[in-house]
């Protein structure tokens, strides 16, 4: 690829084969076809098989139930930033006073073709952007114009492929008036900016559609859709220069020292951002993913090897502006090590500094979510999302302080750090690798938090605390955890304590030379994913669980065999992929997926699953995405019968010429677009309401 003519450089020479069903595209920008490449964990760590046939008594869930967190009252006048979080601290005001009945009703849709270039939502709703690609957010940015696009309009405009999305509520505003956070994790080039671009414009403008956004949202009234307040005192981009504070035991290490910062404390930017979480304190956070993509290194040593570093050109060739994006040079060798972490963001605070969190570990972090235990002890459980890697959970040294912002915001920053080991209820040989479900009736079984760092010290041989947090992923391959199939979101339930464990896909398990089929990953090939049900024993911070699967996904009508936890399989909505979780106020989870079961080629969308009662395991799929989108960040707000959803890559496989999707502005072919709208396609953020709201 040439870098030196004027035209901006190819993509093609990156694309490889993908596994799953996603665009080959997808898998070069976003995750430096992780998928495509050996598998990071060549570790001859595989605990499962060898006990899985163990006997343990079949224990029921053991009842966290309401007395198992700190209950805290939430009501009243919304006053701090604390309380603007929906679900306050602790398990939600529900679980203590009853579920009640969600608001939002509706009948799922039918699967939509992926070739349809629509946002499809159930009779009786619409939708609208309430934030899209380009908008300005500040007074003195311009109006999106995709033809003469700068990097110092897109620094003051809303980046591209917004994933993790929250919006929480204004304290005293009365509903009129919120906070939108969303983090934008890739660019895709071809069809963000005409070839005639030149190249160093090129990485200029992507570099500024990064990072992080916050803006302000205003509506009429409870019932109006919300819009963005540009200009709004709250309203901030995060970017490539923005100044980042390392905390815990890595700040200051040698690990993380670079010519250009040798103090070890204070990082530029963020990178590859995933999905995220709301804390209990009002404050956001965001996972450094497929951070590896954007550097260039030797690919030589185990560290390299195990966070898929390597030595080829990166997608974006930022190296070619900014040499701390090339870690051969010695002076930025420590660069890569600085990414990977879990950031927080104080939305209520545009002056605040922003955090990485060294103690939560540094890994493929998909995102991380917050749990008070009943000790008061601050829970976070956070996936590595790569094939055959790894279930984390960190628990805080300090404990949560109700009222007490200021301390609360202090919580990540010290605390232990575990992996997840699974054992199997079923001998080994039901377990077949298709998914059937063995004799006893289910997927299974018992688990361990084995330590990696505890009261302030090392728990893995030969490495110290620090090492254990830079490298985490070398670390726990030492204490045997169990190889998951892309731990996706890992989010606790407020009504109940229990965690879930989006586990998206892993088309290499079983083939040769790698893992076979386990009762916690029961698919060989396993294309379409799964979820996993945590039950933690006694308190959030327990080392000992229970866990049971309670779907593996697919396609029953296309002959996937799949599971939903005794649910009629032909009664469900097909889903794939599953990728992003949320709950709504009564306790559903709802899913948004990153691919379409196996033999079909659906759109992605977003599901409502009942995890309660005799319609446990019914999946209801409310919405569909655009042609080549994928659906992320979904906020669901029931009681106001509305729900947000990200739109992440509509339109991956065209070019700047030959656009796929035209979301969500639709400009018709022939017609002058109004002011600032387009016929590009552009990742936004989108509300859907009923029609008579
Ligand atoms: Fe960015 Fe794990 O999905
Ligand atoms: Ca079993
Ligand atoms: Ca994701």
């Amino acid at each position: 690829m040439s870098v030196s003519s004027g035209r901006k450089f190819s993509l093609l020479p990156m694309l490889g084969h993908t596994k799953g069903k996603r665009s080959a595209v997808t898998c070069a920008l976003k995750c430096d076809n992780a998928c495509s490449g050996e598998v990071c964990n060549t570790s001859s760590n595989s605990y499962f098989r060898d006990i899985a046939s163990a006997t343990m008594s079949r224990r029921t869930a053991l009842g966290f139930g309401a007395a198992g967190a700190l209950a805290v009252a939430f009501g009243g006048a919304l006053t701090s930033p604390e309380t603007a979080v929906a679900s306050g601290p602790g398990l939600s005001p529900a679980a203590k006073n009853g579920y009640g009945a969600s608001k939002l009703k509706f009948t799922a849709i039918a699967p939509v073709d992926a070739a349809v270039d629509a946002f499809t939502v159930p009779e009786g709703f619409t939708w609208q952007p309430v934030i899209r690609w380009g908008d300005p957010i500040f007074n003195d940015a311009p109006d999106f114009d995709v033809d003469n696009q700068s990097a110092a309009a897109q620094a003051r405009q809303f980046g591209y492929n917004n994933d993790y999305t929250d919006i929480l509520e204004l304290p005293g505003s009365k509903g009129r008036r919120a906070v939108l956070f969303a983090n934008h994790e890739y660019t895709n080039e071809t069809i963000m900016f005409p070839a005639s671009m030149p190249a160093a414009d090129v990485r200029k403008v992507g570099a500024a559609a990064h990072g992080l956004t916050v803006v302000e949202l205003e509506r009429k009234n409870k019932n109006a859709p919300w819009s963005y307040v540009k200009g709004a005192g709250l309203n901030r981009r995060y970017l490539n220069d923005t100044a980042y504070e390392l905390t815990g035991p890595v700040a200051g290490s040698t690990l993380v020292q670079t010519k250009a910062d040798p103090s070890g404390r204070t990082i530029k930017g963020t990178l590859g951002n995933c999905s995220g979480g709301t804390t209990p304190w009002g404050t956001i956070l965001s996972g450094e993913e497929n951070f590896n993509g954007y550097f260039v290194a030797p690919g030589t040593s185990a560290e390299d090897k195990r966070y898929g570093l390597t030595n080829k050109p990166t997608a974006r060739q930022w190296e070619l502006d900014d040499p701390r994006f090339d870690i051969r040079n010695p002076e930025s060798a420590n660069e890569a090590n600085r990414f990977g972490w879990i950031v927080e963001v104080d939305p209520f605070d545009p002056t605040s500094t922003p955090k990485k969190h060294s103690s939560l570990g540094r890994f493929k972090h998909e995102g991380a979510n917050v749990i008070v235990a009943e000790s008061g002890h601050v829970v976070a459980y956070s996936g590595d999302d790569e094939r055959f890697d790894y279930l984390y959970k960190f628990v805080s040294k300090e404990k949560y302080r109700e009222g007490d912002r200021k301390h609360n915001m202090t919580l990540l920053s010290a605390g232990d750090l575990y992996v997840a080991r699974f054992t199997g209820s079923s001998p080994a040989s039901e377990i077949t690798g298709t998914g059937t479900v063995p004799a006893d009736g289910g997927f299974d079984g018992t688990g361990e938090w084995l330590p990696l760092v505890v009261g302030g010290e090392s728990k893995v041989p030969d490495m110290t605390v620090e090492e254990v947090l830079v490298y985490t992923r070398l670390a726990a391959d030492r204490v045997g955890p169990t190889k998951m199939d892309r731990c996706e979101d890992v989010q606790p339930s407020l009504h109940t304590g229990k965690v879930y464990v989006a586990c998206t896909n892993n088309s290499d398990r079983g083939k040769i030379g790698k893992e076979g089929a386990t009762e916690v990953n029961p698919r060989n090939e396993n294309r379409d994913g799964h979820i996993v049900e945590i039950i933690e024993t006694g308190d959030q911070t327990s080392t000992e669980f229970t866990w049971n699967l309670l779907m593996v996904c697919g396609d029953p009508a296309q002959g996937d065999v799949t599971y939903f936890s005794g649910y009629p399989v032909d009664k469900v909505s097909p889903i794939s992929c599953p990728d992003n979780l949320a709950f709504d106020s009564v306790g559903n989870l709802w899913i948004s997926t990153d691919g379409a079961p196996s033999g079909i080629k659906k759109a992605d969308g977003l599901f409502k699953v009942t995890l309660d009662g005799a319609e446990r395991g019914r999946v209801e799929q409310f919405l569909a995405v655009p042609r080549d989108g994928e659906t992320c960040g979904p906020i669901i707000h029931d009681q106001e019968r509305t729900v947000f959803v990200s739109v992440q890559h509509p339109g991956e496989d065209g070019t700047f010429d030959a656009q796929l999707s035209f979301f969500p502005d639709y400009v018709p072919a022939g017609t002058t677009p109004a002011r600032g709208q387009t016929r590009a396609p552009r990742p936004s953020v989108v509300q859907v309401f009923r029609t008579d709201a």
